[in-house]
């Protein structure tokens, strides 16, 4: 009879395979087997391990090539040509983009071909096996045991493949085809101000499910009513059929038997009594479990309300000032991308010795150890998609790939309470396709997430008649909940000693938060506080700008660009960049420049009103 179950089982996930696999919610707190650490890899400048010498692709074909990277072909006797050894290459540590780890790969954007070999302890046959990326950047081919499980487009979101049919307990093998390159009809665009770092940047891990397993919840308050707290639970498997699942937070005494639907999904909603309401002075979370069956996962949320009324923010019906800051997801000082809570820990310590209760995460998702620590810290979280100036605006596809994108971070940290704005795009060009390919971003956000806020970064200008007066004119500020524009009056436009007598004129009854200013300066280059490139410039800058802003009465937050300095390809001057954007407070060796410390007392100073 077992026999029977088990096959019954294999052949199901065997047609599950064929469908893109939802993104498995809450990996994080789920026992994994790692497969960080080092993996083979060979550079692929011309392509020649996914096509033949005709461009035609291996991958899909009947007998792929002896040249099909992602079979690991070995020569069968002395006679037989292979013209590739992954075991004889050299190793990249995984997580970790290339360029940061070997000085050649600095600059490289191509195909590079990554390869990990790999038993399952304990494996059992009537287990399912999942394969889950943290991110690959930019697109992914994935293959284990030669057989292709997926392509995956998108340098910042989470992605996973069952990959039950094709593993065994020892000898398995995984391949992964990166390719990074930029291209005009991809998101990001070919045009960035960051460091097109590539590779597998984040944990690879491979999870052990029950035959049939919690895939995704969704567990938040009311926004309106705080006695009550909303969710649902989809299962995935053979049994998921009006399946029990039980629902438990033993400190608010809630131990809640629920029974799916036909699918395996339950939407439910449970009353509770008196919740301690997480917020950035109160950073309270709650243990929850959920089970059904076989499968059992704990996680830890915080309940809380965000809305807006008028110009106000209100956090949990109280009114917030976002004293923000902008962050880059790298790890400045070791370089490369940030991707450990370690490093999480380095730039949210950063964030909090400034002052910050908010952080915009710049310009696309951000690993979820952000996300996490973000929820115990107390801070607030502005999280972006990379629609980042000129995307390819009238091009069909690349909107599916700005959704997807917008549907993968959603799909992770719906459940973190620290998330509290999705950013739609930054400094986009205005036209009428723009506006549509924005508002339909928008409009699926609130139909998957209607418990947090939307902005974009938009752009101001001066008026015709009065450079002094400042506007913002956009039809997108109709569709958002906040109204966030950069302006770096004084760096791009303006003299830095008139930024006193500037002003904004927006009749906008929404909350505003200014999403970026900022000057250029080499740490340690003091001098004349007119003269580019000083701290002194850079200080001047913010000891203007800051009171200038806080006349505007829908201010409701601001987040300065940016942290720390950070790679960029766009900012070669000698000797002031060297390849570093220079606008952090921070420069690249952890030294804070005197903006810094300006910034900290005007947090200091507002957190006494
Ligand atoms: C822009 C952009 C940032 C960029 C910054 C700068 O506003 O949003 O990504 O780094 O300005 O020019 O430094």
């Amino acid at each position: 009879m077992n026999k029977i179950i088990n096959l019954l089982v294999l052949l199901v996930s065997a047609i599950t395979l064929s469908a893109q696999t939802n993104v498995l919610q809450n990996n994080y707190h789920r026992q994994e087997i790692s497969l960080n650490g080092h993996w083979n890899y060979i550079v692929d400048v011309y392509e020649t391990g996914y096509y033949n010498y005709r461009w035609q692709p291996h991958d899909g074909s009947e007998n792929p090539g002896a040249g099909a990277f992602f079979t690991n072909a070995k020569p069968k006797n002395k006679m037989d040509l292979v013209e590739y050894d992954f075991d004889a290459a050299p190793t990249l540590l995984v997580p970790g983009d290339w360029n940061s780890q070997e000085e050649k790969l600095f600059f490289y954007e191509g195909s590079l071909w990554y390869k990990k070999s790999f038993d399952i302890p304990h494996y059992v046959a009537s287990k399912r096996y999942y394969l889950h990326f943290g991110a690959v950047n930019y697109r992914a081919d994935v293959y284990v045991n030669g057989e292709k499980l997926g392509t995956h487009k998108g340098g910042f979101t989470p992605f996973n493949y069952e990959m039950t049919k094709f593993v065994k307990a020892k000898d398995n093998f995984v391949i992964v085809r990166v390719d990074n390159k930029r291209a005009a009809d991809e998101v990001p665009t070919l045009n960035t101000d960051w460091w097109n770092y590539g590779g597998i940047t984040r944990d690879v891990s491979i999870y052990e499910l029950s035959p049939t397993f919690i895939e995704d919840y969704s567990l938040q308050m009311d926004q309106e009513n705080d006695r009550l707290l909303k969710g649902y639970i989809r299962l995935n498997g053979a049994t998921k059929a009006n399946a029990k699942v039980i629902v438990s937070i033993p400190e608010l005494k809630i131990n809640k038997e629920l029974t799916c639907n036909t699918e395996g999904f339950i939407s439910f909603e449970i009353p509770v009594k008196k919740v301690d309401k997480w917020s950035d002075r109160n950073p309270k979370l709650y243990d929850l479990t959920i089970s059904s069956g076989t499968d059992l996962i704990k996680d830890k949320i915080g309940f809380r309300q965000i809305t807006t009324q008028g110009a106000d923010i209100l956090l949990n019906g109280e009114k917030v000032f976002l004293k923000g800051i902008c962050i880059h997801e790298e790890n400045v000082m070791r370089g490369g991308r940030a991707y450990s809570m370690e490093d999480a820990k380095v730039l949210l310590g950063w964030a909090k010795e400034l002052g910050c209760n908010f952080v915009r995460l710049a310009h696309y998702p951000h690993n979820e150890n952000m996300a996490r620590l973000a929820d115990e810290m107390g801070i607030l979280l502005w999280e972006e998609i990379p629609v980042y100036w000129t995307i390819d605006w009238q091009n069909n596809e690349t909107y599916q790939k700005a959704e997807q994108q917008l549907k993968e971070v959603i799909s992770r940290d719906k459940n973190r309470a620290s998330v509290i704005i999705w950013s739609m795009a930054n400094e986009t060009p205005q036209s009428d396709e723009r506006l549509h390919f924005l508002s339909k971003l928008a409009q699926t956000t609130r139909e998957l997430d209607d418990t947090r806020l939307i902005t974009a970064a938009l752009e101001d200008h001066g008026k015709a008649d009065n450079s002094n007066i400042m506007v913002v004119e956009d039809a997108f500020a109709d569709v958002v909940d906040i109204l966030s524009f950069n302006q770096y009056y004084g760096w791009y436009g303006g003299q830095v000693d008139n930024i006193k007598n500037i002003r904004w004129e927006i009749d906008i009854d929404k909350p505003m938060i200014i999403s970026e200013f900022g000057a250029g300066a080499l740490q340690g280059f003091h001098g004349d506080s007119l003269a580019r490139w000083t701290e002194d410039f850079q200080d001047l800058l913010y000891r203007e700008t800051l009171p200038t802003l806080a006349k505007i009465p829908q201010l409701s937050g601001i987040t300065p660009w940016i942290l720390a300095d950070f790679r960029s390809p766009r900012r070669m001057l000698i000797p002031y960049q060297n390849g570093y954007n220079r606008k952090g407070l921070i420069s690249e060796t952890g030294n804070r420049k005197k903006a810094f410390f300006t910034l900290q007392k005007f947090y200091k100073e507002l957190n006494k009103k």
